[in-house]
């Protein structure tokens, strides 16, 4: 458990594309710029999808261009070809195809089956890879799904195979409403690490239950060391009733500093991030650690 783990920040994108109160494009780069600068320098920043399905999401090109000053990787999402072309005219280097391990799902959130879906991804994929663009790939429901209710880790399995044959560098698992436990979770990365390496394996958890950090501490145990958290535990996604936002980044750096594991992130920056777009969106952070920071800072600067 020694090894190196590598945060995908989320907040620009999951965390966002759910919220009520509009962000403008300013201040998604500001968000974008402050969360490069705490050091979490993986960052997901948007998504060229259809502006009728998640409006807050438009601008996506700008905030992606302005990215781009910036020393990091960034990825966005797209769901298609027209998604990618967007992409590549904004100038991205990572594109993330997503897809779903339960067909209720896909249907809600992409409007195909799973299989339509994979179909859209392949041209995608093979523009991908005479464009030198990485592509990484989502399943989404793993560990449960809000409209099929139980998810099979074959089921899993299966898309993240297909998805890594297709030529993604890395298959990030999505915990979509946040309803699993650690031995689910630690039986589905066994059941998709029997056809995907771990080490191409990335947790995307949603925190819905709580469950996140021990989902993640289990599936650390079986060698996944990527991880997907939003700052200040922002977001949901719009097509899954009931799930709130990513296991927050504050929560997954302290339990790794806690655990002796370096992530280059600094909490005092990542907090700062955090606070001034919970002021944006008029309430205060999910996150557990941000809580308890803001708390005591708040006593302390009584005192
Ligand atoms: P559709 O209606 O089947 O698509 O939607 P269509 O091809 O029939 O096109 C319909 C309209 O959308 C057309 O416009 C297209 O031009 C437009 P109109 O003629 O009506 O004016 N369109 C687009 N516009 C912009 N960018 C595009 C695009 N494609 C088509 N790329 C589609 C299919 C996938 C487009 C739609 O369902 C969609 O955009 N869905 C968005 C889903 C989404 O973003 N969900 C949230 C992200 S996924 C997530 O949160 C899960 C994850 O975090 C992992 C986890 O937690 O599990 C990743
Ligand atoms: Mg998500």
């Amino acid at each position: 458990m020694g090894a190196r783990v590598q945060i995908v920040e989320m907040g620009p994108r999951d965390g966002l594309q759910n919220e009520k109160v509009s962000v403008s494009v300013e201040a998604r780069i500001a968000f974008v710029e402050a969360l490069v600068a705490a050091g979490l320098t993986t960052c997901e920043v948007g998504a060229f999808v259809s502006p009728k399905a998640i409006p807050q999401m438009v601008g996506s090109d700008q905030v992606l261009r302005a990215a781009g000053d910036l020393d990091g990787e960034f990825h966005v999402l797209v769901p298609n070809e027209k998604g990618y072309e967007a992409a590549i005219a904004a100038g991205a280097k990572v594109v993330s195809v997503f897809a779903s391990a339960s067909e209720g799902f896909s249907r809600a959130n992409i409007n195909c089956s799973i299989a339509e879906s994979i179909e859209r991804f392949k041209p995608v994929l093979a523009r991908a890879r005479a464009d030198g663009v990485k592509v990484r790939g989502y399943v989404s429901c793993v560990l449960g799904c809000p409209f099929d209710g139980e998810v099979k880790p074959s089921a899993v399995a299966e898309v993240a195979k297909t998805l890594s044959d297709l030529g993604c560098y890395e298959i990030s698992l999505g915990d979509t409403i946040g309803v699993g436990t650690p031995a689910k979770a630690r039986a589905m990365l066994r059941a998709v690490g029997g056809d995907v390496p771990p080490a191409k394996l990335a947790m995307h958890f949603h925190d819905t239950y709580g469950q996140a950090l021990a989902n993640l501490y289990a599936g650390m145990e079986e060698g996944v060391f990527v991880i997907d958290s939003a700052a200040g535990g922002l977001g949901g996604c719009p097509y899954a009733p009931g799930a709130t936002g990513n296991v927050a980044t504050e929560d997954v750096v302290y339990m790794l500093e806690g655990m002796g594991i370096a992530t280059g992130v600094d909490m005092d920056k990542l907090l700062a991030a955090t606070n001034r777009m919970s002021a944006l969106l008029g309430r205060p952070p999910v996150s557990r650690v941000a809580s308890a920071l803001n708390a005591k800072r708040a006593k302390a600067t009584k005192a």
